[in-house]
């Protein structure tokens, strides 16, 4: 789906769930709806929906002996959306500290040598990314900040910058399971009881809350920027 709005600037929203009643899947339409409302044309790529597949291939497979590859036209469809985009939004649930399958195997068939890397002008120079991850761990568990300078590490440093883009930023949103997740000293996941009526309503409302502020935050910076 491709939201127009005059000669504005490109947002590719990204969304990596299986289901379109997922937070995660309300958080990404929240954030479409976000940038459009700051005149951002926002082209919204639901990697489930539209079928991608994230296994590698020998078609998508780099050549390092051949920067000018022809990828598959599935890969090149997809290089030519974020080519279009100035800014890369990512959303996605936190699976293992880390981004799911989908989403990781769109980035290993697109985000590809020759293309995103391996140039010493590298065609994605001076976009923008904002990878916006939501984790069943609640704020105040321990493992949350050392978690979220671990994606930090992995999607800023090992992927966006390596990638040339200007700016990346992980935005970590915890607490987004109704059951409050926590791992206790000893390893043992603790699992709180569902939260439910009102006060089900105010941590969603909570959670947006918080999702809003990320967005605004990242698009302050992207005004300063541009
Ligand atoms: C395979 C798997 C791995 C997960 N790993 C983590 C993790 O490392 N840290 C964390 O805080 N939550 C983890 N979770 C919880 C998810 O982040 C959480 O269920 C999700 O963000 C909820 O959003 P959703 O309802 O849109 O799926 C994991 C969940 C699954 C299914």
């Amino acid at each position: 789906m491709t939201q127009h709005s005059g000669n504005a600037r490109t947002a590719l929203v990204v969304v990596a769930h299986h289901r379109t009643d997922s937070l995660t899947a309300h958080t990404a339409r929240r954030t479409a709806d976000r940038l459009v409302a700051a005149g951002y044309r926002v082209d919204l790529l639901d990697l489930h929906a539209e079928g991608f597949d994230p296994r590698m291939n020998t078609a998508d497979q780099p050549d390092w002996g051949d920067r000018e590859k022809a990828y598959s036209d599935e890969a090149q469809a997809h290089m030519r959306r974020v080519l279009d985009a100035d800014v890369v939004v990512a959303v996605f649930p936190v699976y293992w500290q880390s981004v799911p399958a989908l989403l990781k195997g769109w980035i290993d068939r697109v985000w590809n040598y020759g293309f995103a890397y391996g140039r010493s002008k590298p065609r994605l120079a001076g976009k923008r990314m904002l990878w916006l991850g939501l984790a069943g761990a609640t704020a105040d568990d321990p493992i949350t900040e050392a978690m979220h300078s671990l994606l930090e590490t992995n999607l800023s440093e090992g992927i966006a910058y390596y990638c040339g883009f200007s700016h990346s930023v992980v935005g970590l949103l915890t607490d987004a399971e109704d059951r409050p997740q926590r791992v206790d000293a000893e390893g043992n996941l603790l699992v709180g009881n569902a939260v439910t009526g009102a006060e089900r309503e105010a941590q969603y409302a909570g959670f947006d809350r918080r999702a809003r502020e990320i967005v605004e935050k990242f698009l302050a910076a992207e005004s300063l920027a541009a």
